[in-house]
């Protein structure tokens, strides 16, 4: 459920009709709804009730510190995979306990960075990478706290791209190793192993996955507790998915996904931490662009937008499918027909949708691609010189542009020109 609704004819995000902000920004623009943002962080608080549990928004997913600092106020941890998103968390006044470094490649600055600033854990994905959080910790008198992510080897039936818990992925530590990980671990002084961690990729639209998984991980905690590890906090990762159409298509609810982890691994007594970013994010975002022009082609007709895969990566990347819906609701009695819908970047892969069945638009109208608000503005890029666009976060009948677009100025004048030109 979002809150982007018609409403006489207008499609709103809660209270604002999304010509107001159109008229106030300029298109294209990503919008989020508040409301949208904290209803999907409290299904998953409410799905651990009952456990000691802390839900640390993947903000990967979208990072704006005025989304941060929402969640936050809520009560949400964050999971960070690099220094930058680290300093963003703590910029949106989320404190450092509450923070927890995933990551395959963390640099020792980054290492250092996170653990002056204060950290909750350390994900720790390959034995190099302890030495290197060891040695840090050890330079700076400090412990580090960690858990180690396992890769139990399960298929999560997802994109390839976003799968990450086959044992052919980069991902964490072969689960069959851990044993001997743990050991390692143990002996080194500026480490804490307070649990462990896993991830098993993203857009999960089934649970039989998440259950394989967390099954491994339970067996896992009695074997190296009895190892005398002190394993009490359980990382498991994001993952579930999110319906990108409105009719097919019925990912499992945050509800049955906290049953299936307390039916999993609520028996150990372990505090849970999740990471979920696309559920929180996703739905909570659309991204509105404008038809500059309909140009007809051979057997087809071309919607041509002011958005681009610059501003949307997701349908070039991953092919995926996004609704794109008219802002303003078509006569009725207008019948559908087919468009190619396009960015003008000069690419063929600049293609948001094929043959995709449109009320007729004219040039002047606005769409919005709905389930934009993971891994849109933060997948953005300048590519063809093309500012990165707003975000605005709408609450109740209020909206604030949270990213303002920027000048051309902005752009050209980051580029040095060497003196010997
Ligand atoms: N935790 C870890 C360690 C992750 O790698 C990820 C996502 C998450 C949590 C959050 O997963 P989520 O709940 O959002 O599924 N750009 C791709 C998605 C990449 C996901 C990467 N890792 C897309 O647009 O579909």
């Amino acid at each position: 459920m979002d809150h982007f609704l018609y409403r006489d004819g207008a499609l709103y995000a809660e209270d604002v009709p999304l010509t107001d902000i159109a008229a106030a920004v300029g298109t294209p623009f990503y919008v989020y709804s508040t409301a949208t943002l904290l209803r999907h962080f409290q299904l998953f608080d409410e799905a651990l009730e009952g456990t000691d549990h802390l839900v640390c928004y993947a903000m990967k997913a979208a990072s704006n510190q005025a989304i941060l600092r929402t969640l936050a106020q809520a009560g949400a941890g964050m999971d960070v995979v690099s220094m930058g998103e680290y300093l963003r968390a703590k910029a949106a006044g989320v404190p450092g306990e509450k923070i927890v470094f995933s990551g395959v490649g963390k640099t020792a600055e980054e290492i250092r960075v996170a653990l002056e600033g204060g950290v909750r854990q350390f994900n720790v994905e390959s034995e190099p990478e302890m030495e290197a959080i060891n040695a840090v910790a050890l330079s700076l008198g400090k412990v580090a706290p960690i858990t180690i992510r396992v890769n139990p080897d399960v298929d999560a039936k997802t994109h390839a791209k976003i799968a990450t818990g086959k044992s052919e992925n980069k991902f964490g530590i072969p689960i069959a190793r851990a044993s001997a990980v743990y050991a390692h671990a143990a002996a080194l002084p500026g480490l804490e192993v307070v649990g462990i961690d896993v991830h098993i990729g993203s857009q999960l639209t089934d649970l039989a996955p998440f259950e394989a998984a967390y099954q491994k991980v339970a067996d896992l905690t009695e074997r190296l507790r009895a190892e005398g590890h002190d394993i009490r906090r359980l990382d498991l990762g994001g993952g579930l998915g999110i319906p990108y159409t409105r009719s097919n298509e019925a990912p499992p609810l945050p509800l049955d996904y906290g049953a299936l982890i307390k039916r999993t691994l609520g028996h150990l007594g372990c505090e849970i931490e999740i990471e979920p970013g696309r559920l929180i994010a996703g739905n909570a975002g659309l991204m509105v662009s404008k038809v500059i022009y309909v140009k007809s082609g051979e057997g087809r007709d071309f919607l041509i937008l002011d958005g681009a895969m610059n501003d949307l990566i997701r349908p070039a990347m991953y092919d995926a499918h996004h609704d794109i819906v008219p802002v303003i609701e078509p006569e009725p009695g207008g019948d559908p027909q087919p468009y190619d819908i396009v960015g003008p970047v000069c690419e063929t892969g600049d293609t948001f949708a094929k043959g995709r069945l449109m009320p007729p638009l004219a040039a002047g109208d606005l769409v919005a691609f709905r389930s934009a608000g993971a891994y849109g503005a933060v997948m953005s890029s300048e590519y063809n010189t093309r500012p990165l666009i707003p975000e605005v976060l709408v609450n109740g009948d209020q909206f604030a542009v949270i990213r303002a677009r920027p000048s051309f100025d902005e752009i050209i004048n980051r580029d040095t020109i060497p003196s010997w030109l």
